[in-house]
């Protein structure tokens, strides 16, 4: 590499690619032109070396285990602000004036209600449908109820829309809690905040008052804040992805939902939680740190490790804080669960293994625990991580489709498969 261009021998060819740098972290090599001068596409399947878009919103450095939202770090943000403070600030780039965080306040307070009708698209669920289920299908339905905010060329629809995600996805997830418990929906309460709001709904009944614990509604606040995006993880480019080809943003977001279900992703804490409930006590612990050792065993850490953090997961530290906090404000002194996953992580962090691999507890490993005790079923869990990330997810939706150099994203391939061959008769086979 010299100076701001790299080169590339191939064939007996020579193709000079521009380097390009960003305000901080690695540059990048633009290889826009390879093909068209090499005949030749690069190759990097779970793209580990490569870089899909620019972007200004959300920066990780890895190996300092730093996380950034916007340039500010997220331990100061989730700290300081609250959760819709975030929202503002993925969204508009700057941190809102009190006056301008009143306002976001009040515009996101008066679109949480979800259309009536789709209380009965709720009900032709089944009971014990996993609310990812219905988180999928219902986020994507909203498309089939605000035809008004589906034409993403218009920014004043792009601002509606995110806006009602933003809003009403806290509320279909309550639904999707309601409904899979059997307890009528509760309406959203003007007076109440964000976090709170969301609280109320999964957990009031109609036949008491319900008083929304302002030590637990601060902390699920904080936990949205650290979740709330994540730069071009799975979710972000499957929802960026769907983006460019044009798609309402309602469809991207429920793509995003559903990529984030899995295991390996969002669905790392339900799955996280499952793993400390079957290890079931220290005495255990030995013997699943094998496992996750032994090739042959499909089994792995859930909670641990990262693409990208090759240290701590800034957000596992203050998610942990968090835990002991949540514990600590409803008496619950010996939770075994939570002795398991410190004593997991100590030993982990002191194996060989581990260490050579850099796999350290993501913030999935503690938010399990942590909204177990709040009251949520663990099938609750990547709802809760969903409602979370739709911040996330919309702010980098509407950078790339205000992105003027944006077009539909179209990867290549390596082919292994047949070379052409002609068409056999069934009687010739
Ligand atoms: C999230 O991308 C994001 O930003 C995601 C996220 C976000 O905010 O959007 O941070 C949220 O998804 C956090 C990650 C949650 N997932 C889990 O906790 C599931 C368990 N972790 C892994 O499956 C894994 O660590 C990944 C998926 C997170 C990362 O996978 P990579 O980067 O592809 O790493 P890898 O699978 O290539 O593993 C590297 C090595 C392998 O060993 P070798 O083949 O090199 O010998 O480390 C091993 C793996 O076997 N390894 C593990 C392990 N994770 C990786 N071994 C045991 N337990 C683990 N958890």
């Amino acid at each position: 590499m010299s100076g701001n261009t790299s080169q590339l021998q191939v064939d007996g060819k020579t193709v000079d690619m521009a380097i390009k740098s960003g305000s901080v972290g690695p540059s990048v090599i633009d290889i826009a032109k390879l093909y068209a001068q090499t005949g030749m596409f690069t190759y990097d399947p779970g793209f580990t070396s490569t870089a899909s878009c620019e972007s200004q919103i959300t920066y990780i450095d890895g190996d300092a285990g730093i996380l950034l939202y916007r340039g500010y770090p997220i331990e100061q943000l989730a700290e300081h602000g609250d959760f819709l403070e975030t929202c503002y600030l993925l969204l508009e780039g700057e941190l809102p004036t009190a006056a301008q965080k009143a306002d976001f306040d009040y515009r996101v307070t008066r679109h949480t209600m979800v259309h009536e009708q789709m209380a009965r698209f709720f009900h032709g669920f089944r009971r014990d449908a996993h609310p990812m289920a219905i988180m999928v299908a219902s986020i994507g339905a909203l498309s089939a109820f605000y035809h008004d905010s589906t034409d993403i060329s218009d920014p004043h629809q792009r601002m509606i829309a995110s806006m009602r995600m933003i809003a009403k996805v806290p509320t279909l997830a309550a639904m999707a809690y309601k409904y899979t418990v059997g307890q009528p929906f509760v309406y959203p309460l003007n007076s109440l905040d964000y976090t709170s709001n969301f609280l109320r709904m999964c957990f009031a009944v109609p036949a008491e008052e319900y008083k929304v614990n302002p030590v637990l509604s601060r902390a699920l606040d904080r936990i949205f804040i650290l979740h709330a995006d994540h730069e071009q993880n799975a979710s972000t480019s499957t929802v960026r992805l769907a983006g460019s080809s044009g798609a309402n943003p309602f469809a991207c977001i429920a793509a995003g939902t559903a990529c984030l279900w899995g295991p390996a992703h969002g669905g790392a804490n339900e799955a996280a939680l499952k793993m400390l409930e079957e290890i079931g006590s220290v005495d255990n612990i030995p013997k699943y740190i094998a496992k996750a050792k032994d090739k042959n065993d499909p089994f792995r850490l859930m909670g641990f490790g990262h693409r990208v953090y090759k240290n701590y997961d800034p957000r596992a530290k203050i998610m942990q804080k968090t835990t002991h906090e949540v514990l600590n404000e409803l008496g619950i002194k010996d939770d075994p669960l939570l002795d398991v996953a410190v004593e997991l992580e100590r030993i982990a962090l002191s194996d060989e293994y581990f260490i050579e691999k850099k796999l350290y507890p993501n913030i999935d490993f503690y938010s399990g625990i942590t909204l177990k005790a709040m009251g949520f079923p663990t099938s609750m869990f990547t709802v809760l991580f969903t409602l979370a990330r739709t911040v996330g997810w919309i702010a980098q939706w509407k950078e790339m489709i205000e992105d003027p150099s944006q077009r539909i994203g179209r990867p290549r391939q390596l082919y292994t498969g047949a070379p052409q061959r002609d068409y056999t008769p069934i009687g010739r086979r």
